[in-house]
């Protein structure tokens, strides 16, 4: 499947889930079933060249992907979850988001001895998501080696974000 063929597979979807945000919908990509595989088998070459240790994967569009990574290269995933989820006492981070805001939350058990972890996302736009997500997975006592979407929106900036905050950033695709 070339870039281009997994790119066709993302549907987007006008004023959703405000007026004027263009929706960047995986639902028809991870419908595909050689297309889901595809994006999957691209991301875990990318997180094993990373050396990953683990994979953390950002609730819930990012369990999709990042599980199915971890999965794949036998890895432990790290959920890193959306707020009131985990049964714990978590670390929390609030973010901002292209629509909206919302708290991220970690089991500060699950990373331990300063492991190698490779965030995953569907998407980046803003990098608030990731950037909250990379300093819970730091305080949990992880190194964040690399980040990995299968969609990246360059003109917000996130993925630039991300590299000034000294986590290297790939994505699959790109929507300008
Ligand atoms: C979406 C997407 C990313 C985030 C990207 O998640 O899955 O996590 O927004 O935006 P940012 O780079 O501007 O922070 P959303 O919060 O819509 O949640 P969902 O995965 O539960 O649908
Ligand atoms: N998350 C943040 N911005 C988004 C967009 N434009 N499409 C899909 N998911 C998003």
């Amino acid at each position: 499947m070339t870039p281009g063929e997994l790119k066709a597979l993302v549907r987007t979807i006008p004023d959703f889930p405000k007026p004027g945000i263009l929706f960047r919908d995986i639902t028809t990509l991870i419908g595909h079933g050689q297309g889901f595989a595809a994006a999957v088998g691209l991301m875990a070459d990318k997180a094993r060249e990373a050396g990953a240790e683990a994979i953390a994967g950002i609730e819930a569009r990012g369990f999709i992907f990042g599980a199915a990574v971890a999965a794949r290269l036998g890895l432990p995933f790290v959920p890193v979850r959306k707020p009131g989820k985990l049964p714990v006492p978590v670390l929390a981070m609030d973010y901002a988001l292209e629509y909206g805001t919302d708290t991220l939350e970690v089991d500060p058990g699950a990373i331990h001895d300063d492991k190698a972890v490779v965030l995953i996302d569907d998407l980046i736009a803003t990098g608030g998501t990731a950037l909250a997500a990379v300093q819970l997975l730091r305080s949990a006592g992880g190194t964040v080696t690399r980040a990995l979407f299968a969609i990246d929106l360059p003109d917000l900036g996130g993925a630039e974000r991300l590299r000034t905050a000294g986590v290297p950033a790939d994505a699959l695709m790109a929507f300008e």
